[in-house]
């Protein structure tokens, strides 16, 4: 049921190095997906939530950017050593993890509001 399962959507949009925007592939996205994925079947969590890769949600500057629906959690900058914290306190208790959080204003939220 969808409102018993997170979904975590991880962006793995790729551009070259040098492009303006930058890209979440460049900023590690891949690496925090596969970690991701790791910790869920480590911690025998399969199912209660499931990592996505998406394409980019349009917040480039704050990558890696992962997004925690249904609870609408925008997370920028994440680095793979952060994957065990967000797993940890948001996906196996429920807490968001401010430090990582991208200000409402910044975040991808219309994007789905
Ligand atoms: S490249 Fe990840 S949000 Fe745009």
């Amino acid at each position: 049921m969808f409102r018993d399962k997170r979904y975590v959507l991880v962006c793995t949009n790729e551009r070259a190095a040098d492009h303006p925007k930058g890209s979440c592939t460049n900023c590690g996205s891949l690496e925090v997906r596969e970690r991701m994925k790791s910790l869920l079947e480590e911690k025998n969590l399969k199912s209660r939530a499931r990592i996505l890769a998406t394409s980019c949600m349009d917040v480039c500057e704050n990558g890696a950017v992962v997004c925690v629906m249904p609870d609408n959690v925008w997370y920028g900058g994440v680095r793979p050593e952060d994957a065990e914290e967000i797993v940890e306190k948001h996906l196996e208790n429920g807490e968001p993890v401010e430090r990582l959080l991208i200000p409402e204003e910044m975040s991808g939220l219309s994007l789905f509001g």
